[in-house]
């Protein structure tokens, strides 16, 4: 079993919050996480296809992205030409709509379709293949997500998963996060940036992130579930260390301050760091330590020909 980290309360009331969380969130998503649909953006997310799989990818004629969010990785890959025609589908229609604003305003065509993971409203075989981003952490049932996943795929097609917390990574980033607690108030006396206020909804959002991340993974887990579906070549790697330590810290400091406050400088020096240090895990780190370690796992496997 994939050990939980949510304490128990129902699937379904895991699911509601997912889509009440993820509504909420659709709105200012992109600009939170910076999420890009330039040349960065395509990068980026090229990137992580090329170390899932272990090489070149090839184009992919149709696709199924699961828990597609705003788009990040369809949207981008698309522009990249690796995939033809796409669906995407989340729990949140909220995540959705956004989706759609952000394809139309990009000029691609993309079919969107409210579904949750572990029942998937499409035909055997549909896809050549299934893949998301930092989604598999919020499904409840994992087994039956899986097993969908393998059906709605046609036989050889393939399964890409990014961006999931390993157990480790999530234990490691709580030290940066802490740290960043403590200095805070000396990081806002240095900026000149006066204290986030309080809004009574921030205490719900918190309440709500505890119930809607199920689960923190070991590379062996994730593996074993994809065998389980009946996948094959599954491979697991992880990436990101120190660019995550980075990034929780510089995240936590700016969640304290009044975002109108927190200078530009800072953010640019935030944003820039955190792409030297994605560089120096990638070429030095993660071909040399061990997948567990990283913040992020990847998986990729084959369903049979
Ligand atoms: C952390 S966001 C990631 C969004 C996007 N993939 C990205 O990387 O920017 C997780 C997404 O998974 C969706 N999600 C959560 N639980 C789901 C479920 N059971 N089935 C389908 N989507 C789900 C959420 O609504 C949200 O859009």
């Amino acid at each position: 079993m994939v050990r939980p980290v949510a304490p128990a309360i129902s699937a379904e009331q895991i699911r509601d919050a997912n889509a009440r969380y993820h509504d909420v969130a659709a709105v200012h998503y992109d600009s939170k996480w910076g999420i890009d649909f330039g040349a960065m953006g395509q990068e980026q997310v090229t990137t992580k296809v090329r170390k899932a799989l272990r090489g070149e990818p090839p184009r992919f004629e149709r696709s199924l992205e699961i828990g597609s969010g705003t788009g990040y990785f369809t949207l981008n890959l698309m522009q990249a030409g690796l995939i033809g025609e796409a669906t995407c589908s989340d729990i949140s229609p909220g995540m959705l709509s956004t989706l759609t604003e952000n394809a139309s305003r990009l000029g691609l065509e993309v079919t969107t379709t409210p579904a949750d993971a572990e029942r998937l409203p499409f035909a055997d075989g549909s896809f050549d293949l299934v893949l998301g981003h930092a989604v598999l952490h919020h499904i409840p049932h994992l087994e039956l997500a899986f097993s969908e996943f393998a059906r709605v795929l046609a036989p050889g097609g393939t399964l890409l998963f990014a961006g999931e917390p390993s157990r480790y990574g999530d234990r490691l980033a709580t030290v940066p996060k802490r740290f960043a607690r403590t200095i805070a108030p000396l990081w806002r006396a240095a900026l000149r940036a006066s204290a986030a206020r309080a809004h009574s909804s921030d205490d719900d959002d918190e309440a709500l992130e505890g119930v809607v991340d199920v689960h923190a993974f070991a590379p062996s887990e994730l593996a074993r579930l994809a065998r389980a579906a009946g996948f094959r070549s599954v491979r697991v790697s992880g990436e990101e260390l120190l660019a995550n330590w980075f990034g929780w810290t510089n995240r936590t400091l700016e969640a304290t301050a009044d975002p109108e406050e927190v200078p530009w400088a800072w953010k640019m020096y935030a944003y820039r760091g955190y792409l030297m240090l994605q560089q120096l895990d990638r070429r030095l780190l993660e071909s040399r330590l061990p997948a567990a370690i990283f913040y992020n796992l990847m998986i990729a496997a084959q369903k049979p020909a």
